[in-house]
């Protein structure tokens, strides 16, 4: 029988500094994530100094608390993975930094993993791939859906033209003066509140893949202000239970007919958003008229964690891709060109 392999992944893009071992490409042995939310609510979002200095403050923390629970060494990993991009430059450096400086302590191979391909790749540690498959990647920065025809190829077939889902829930959200992040606040509000509000579907161009929240959200911003004026109170409950039927409207709706067109055998729920209630419920409804298994992972691998990069970093470790000691932070690493250099790595 051939060796275990385990890969050690550090993850500090944005607002978490996280530490996690997997072994065998999917199945994770320790997973920690030092979150920093707490020191950012006070200002509304994250902000990219503050950032930077806790992951600096947490990164041997975390390091060493992911060996302990492990019972592994340094010396026991095939290779050190790190979110090289995207994400808050500040922040992305300090994992690189920890990264590159683990790896040539113990003449480790180093591998860096797009942060998106991380989140995609958080749903193998619960189930095996089967390709073609079609990524749904709901995050705080990032609205896609993105086609695999094998491991580590990405192709874009659809993405938001302004902001993303989760950037959407933390503008209403903050609009609703409810604390950041707004997106598990505004969710655990619409359970609650009912559809009274016609707010628009952007649905764009017929067959069209693409997405788009600002105009939504300006909707909900104008609606309070009007009914302010008119001295009509909506119920927060309301507000929240009408944004997030048309968002999970549009995000079902392209996601199936997606689907359907590439008669793909999985469609994956990735990111933050994906911890969504109301969009999980909406997909697994819809999903079941159609033949393609749908995989939504548990609710911790949705946010950001270094498990997924630990996942990722093994299919790009073992396809033969590595990167050398000048490895730098690469805050827009673009999705397609990563897929297009771990393909050429291994032609
Ligand atoms: O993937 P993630 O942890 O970080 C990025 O890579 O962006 O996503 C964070 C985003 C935030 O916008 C947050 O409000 C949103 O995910 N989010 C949610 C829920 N949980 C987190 N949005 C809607 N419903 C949720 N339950
Ligand atoms: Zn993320």
């Amino acid at each position: 029988m051939s060796k275990d392999q385990y890969i050690l992944a550090i993850e500090t893009s944005c607002d978490e500094t996280a530490v996690a071992i997997v072994k065998n490409e999917r199945e994770l042995v320790t997973n920690v994530v030092a979150s920093q939310i707490e020191s950012h609510k006070r200002f509304g979002g994250v902000v990219p100094e503050i950032a930077s200095r806790h992951h600096i403050e947490q990164m041997t923390i975390t390091l060493q608390e992911a060996l302990d629970e492990s019972g592994l060494s340094l010396d026991d990993m095939d290779a050190i993975a790190v979110t090289e991009g995207p994400g808050l430059v500040g922040a992305l450096l300090v994992g690189v930094n920890a990264a590159k400086s683990v790896a040539f302590a113990k003449q480790k191979p180093l591998v860096g993993v797009h942060h998106i391909a991380g989140h995609i790749y958080a749903n193998r540690l619960e189930k095996e791939f089967e390709f073609p498959l079609l990524a749904l990647v709901v995050s705080g920065g990032h609205t896609e859906l993105v086609l695999m025809r094998e491991h580590g190829s990405f192709e874009i077939i659809g993405e938001t033209r302004d902001d993303a889902a989760g950037e959407a829930y933390d503008k209403v959200a903050r609009t609703l003066k409810l604390p950041y992040p707004g997106g598990p606040h505004i969710d655990r509000l619409a359970a609650e509140g009912e559809e009274t509000i016609d707010f628009p579907r952007a649905w764009l161009e017929d067959g069209s893949y693409d997405f788009s929240f600002s105009g939504l959200k300006s909707s909900v911003i104008n609606t309070l202000h009007n009914a302010k004026q008119k001295g009509i109170e909506h119920k927060a409950e309301d507000v929240a239970a009408s944004f997030q039927a048309s968002v999970v409207d549009v995000l079902s709706t392209k996601a199936v007919r997606a689907a359907e067109e590439y008669g793909v055998k999985q469609m994956i729920v990735a990111g933050g958003v994906a911890a969504n209630r109301g969009l999980r419920a909406a997909l697994q409804e819809k999903f079941e008229a159609v033949d393609t298994e749908l995989l939504i992972p548990p609710i911790h691998l949705c946010t950001d964690n270094a498990a997924m990069i630990a996942v990722a970093g093994a299919v790009a470790y073992n396809q033969g891709h590595r990167a050398g000691w000048d490895l730098n932070a690469n805050p827009g690493l673009d999705l397609e060109l990563y897929s297009n250099r771990t393909k050429l790595s291994t032609e």
